[in-house]
Parts: C-alpha cells; sequence; structure tokens
C-alpha cells in the first residue's frame, strides 16, 4: 500500500563504549550533545569512557562527570573508572558507582595508558568480581591482559576487536572455557585501510587502526564470537582530525543501527543478531538494570545516505558520509515518555537515570 509505514519495534540499545567528552572537552560533546546523539541513534544506555580531562580515575573527577550527567543526560548512562599507575585502591573503592574498569593497555587518546605488566595486577586484584573490567588491548596485548585475567581468575571484556588474529585468539579463550567477551565496532565492519585514501591522512585515523579486508572478513566469519557491538563513538572536531596532528577517533552513536539494518537486509547477519549484541549481551556482560516501557521504533524500509547534516554530535562530520543505508529510527520511547522523533530529541536534559543508582532513583 503506498505511504503505508510499518514500524519495527526493538529495545532500547545499550552503547558500552563512548566517549562523550565531559569533563574538558565540550566543543567536541558533552554530555547533553553525546546523550542526544545516542537517542538518535536508538541507544536509551550509553557507558561513557574515563579518558576525559581530568580523566576519571578518582572520586573527584567522578563526581564531576556524573554531576554533568545528572544534570543534562537525555538518555541513561554510567561513567567507567580509568586504571593508572597508583590508583588501583581508590578506583575498587568507586566500583559501586562505576559502570565498569577501563584499562589502556594500547597507545591511543588521552595518557591512561599502563605499560608495564606488573601495573595491571593490583587492579585484578582489587576490582571486585561483580564489576566488569574492560580492556583496550590489541594484537598480542590482548594475548597477555586474557592471560593476567585468568591468573587472577576473572571475567574480562576485550573492547574493539578489529584483526583476525584477535577474534581468532578470543575464539580460542572461549573454546577452552576463559570467561572473556569482546566487542566489535561498526568502523571495523564496514570500512578497512582501502577506505583511508578516501577518508583522507587525520580523519582515517583511529585505534585500533582501520585493519584489512582479510581482518574484516575473520570478523564477519567469527560473528558467533563478538558479544556485542559498540560504537567506539570518538568525537574530535573536523579542525583537529584536519590538523598536523590529527587525534584518533570516529563518531558513531547516530550511524551504527542504519548500518546494522542494512546489513540485515543483504543477508549477512540477523536482525536477533543486531539485538542481541545491541541490547541483551550489553546488559547481561554489564550488569544493567531494565529499563521498563523502553523501546524504539525503526523503519527498516526507508533508504537514505549518510551524511553529517543532521546529527545531533557536536563533532560536525562522519566516516560513513555518502554511504547508502536502508533503515532508520523513528521513534524512542524511554519510561514510557516519547525521548526522540523523527531527527528531534524531545527528552528534556536531566532525565537520564545513572544505571548504577536505580535504587536512588526509584525512590525520587
Ligand atoms: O580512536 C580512538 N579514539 N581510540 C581510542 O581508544 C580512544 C578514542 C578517543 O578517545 O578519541
Ligand atoms: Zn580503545
Ligand atoms: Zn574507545
Amino acid at each position: 500500500m503506498p505511504g503505508a509505514e510499518v514500524l519495527t519495534r526493538l529495545p532500547g540499545l545499550i552503547d558500552v563504549h563512548a566517549h562523550l567528552r565531559e569533563p574538558g572537552a565540550p566543543h567536541k560533546e558533552d554530555w547533553d550533545s553525546g546523550t542526544a546523539a545516542a537517542l538518535a541513534g536508538g541507544f536509551t544506555t550509553v557507558l561513557a569512557m574515563p579518558n576525559t580531562q581530568p580523566a576519571v580515575t578518582g572520586r573527584a573527577a567522578l563526581a564531576l562527570s556524573l554531576d554533568g550527567a545528572a544534570a543534562k543526560a537525555h538518555c541513561d548512562y554510567g561513567q567507567y573508572v580509568g586504571a593508572g599507575a597508583g590508583n588501583a585502591e581508590e578506583a575498587a573503592a568507586l566500583a559501586p558507582q562505576a559502570a565498569g574498569l577501563k584499562l589502556y593497555l594500547d597507545q591511543t587518546f588521552g595518557n591512561l595508558k599502563l605499560d608495564d605488566t606488573a601495573l595491571w595486577f593490583p587492579h585484578f586484584e582489587r576490582w571486585p568480581d561483580d564489576r566488569p573490567i574492560a580492556a583496550h588491548a590489541e594484537g598480542k596485548t590482548l594475548a597477555a591482559v586474557i592471560l593476567v585475567a585468568e591468573l587472577f581468575h576473572r571475567s574480562v571484556h576485550l573492547c574493539h576487536v578489529s584483526s583476525r588474529e584477535e577474534i581468532l585468539l578470543i575464539r580460542k579463550a572461549k573454546e577452552r572455557g576463559l570467561p572473556v567477551t569482546c566487542e566489535v565496532c561498526p568502523h571495523h565492519l564496514f570500512l578497512t585501510l582501502e577506505d583511508a585514501p578516501r577518508l583522507g591522512a587525520g580523519r582515517c585515523e583511529v585505534r585500533p587502526r582501520l585493519a584489512t579486508p582479510a581482518d574484516q572478513e575473520a570478523l564477519w566469519e567469527h560473528l558467533d564470537v563478538i558479544d556485542c557491538f559498540a560504537t567506539d563513538h570518538a568525537p574530535h572536531t573536523l579542525e583537529e582530525k584536519d590538523s598536523p596532528n590529527p587525534p584518533p577517533g570516529f563518531p558513531g552513536l547516530e550511524t551504527i543501527l542504519p548500518l546494522l539494518l542494512t546489513a540485515v537486509h543483504a543477508g549477512r547477519l540477523t536482525l536477533e543478531d543486531v539485538t542481541t549484541r545491541l541490547h541483551d549481551n550489553p546488559g547481561r556482560i554489564f550488569g544493567l538494570p531494565e529499563q521498563p516501557d523502553t523501546f524504539i521504533e525503526v523503519d527498516l524500509d526507508e533508504n537514505y545516505t549518510l551524511g553529517a547534516a543532521g546529527l545531533h554530535t557536536r563533532c560536525g562530520w562522519t566516516p560513513f558520509e555518502g554511504q547508502p543505508v536502508r533503515g532508520r529510527v523513528r521513534r524512542v520511547t524511554l519510561r514510557g515518555e516519547l525521548a526522540f522523533e523523527d531527527g528531534n530529541v524531545i527528552a528534556p536534559r536531566g532525565v537520564g537515570r545513572n544505571v548504577r543508582n536505580v535504587q536512588l532513583n526509584k525512590e525520587n
């Protein structure tokens, strides 16, 4: 029937890996613009990374970030605490209020990298078992962190797996029964090194780097090993990306679902593969509370082209500019209230709840 539109209901999506830049870099993003972008992308929960300025490695910075979130977030949120060289005790004390502990074990944006393997030990020793540890670990560092987690008898969540070597290693670890989980990002599923010249020198910079077509193929081939899709939404402005010293990172909150839905149309995965990895598994692995009366409505058949126009992220660009997609987020309902509709964020600032604070919120 011409004009008739059928919207498909999916659960509110959960992004376990986003950089929202507050505190410290509101020209790139903050809790307001970042959670607006989240809703526009179909996410009703985002977990924010700690490589902010100051980095969230202690009580004061955690409070600073959470105060900003409480005042400005349009959707639910959690804040990671970062593992530093001397903060294992303080970090562990903050665990009840944290989304998880983040370990940076390879070079990336910010200065939280822990070089010496022995620096990882106090964190694995002290961080409570019922809270996740997530690691940025690439290549052989991934093997190292899987070993260290095993030595301390605990689980570890592996961020943004991007290569054949890594996904095969995780498959082996899982076959052995080790409690490892992992996430893959849209830019590693839908872009490769071959897209770098088109994107340009600064705009193709991301960590882990864009990989080879063979690496990309291996991720698709081992989809069953992938627990979560995550955006690694890492906004930097175009001025910064096009500068002589471009920071690594791509925005991703508003483009991941249309890219995945397009892959569903192409028969590369099922709708259930998507909701399992963007809702069920993230919620289980990170121990997140259910969001009652929360869902998104998507038009699975709308064809359009991704582009910077209309994005809510403050960084003002996307590496998927010009990419044709099929599938659009039309509405988001959060706890029974319309939160987003047809490009407009309706949920007011401050409506978002801390995922580690449900009890408190329930009493309100
Ligand atoms: O490309 C990246 N950008 N990778 C990371 O791990 C950090 C992120 C950022 O914060 O910009
Ligand atoms: Zn990372
Ligand atoms: Zn990241």
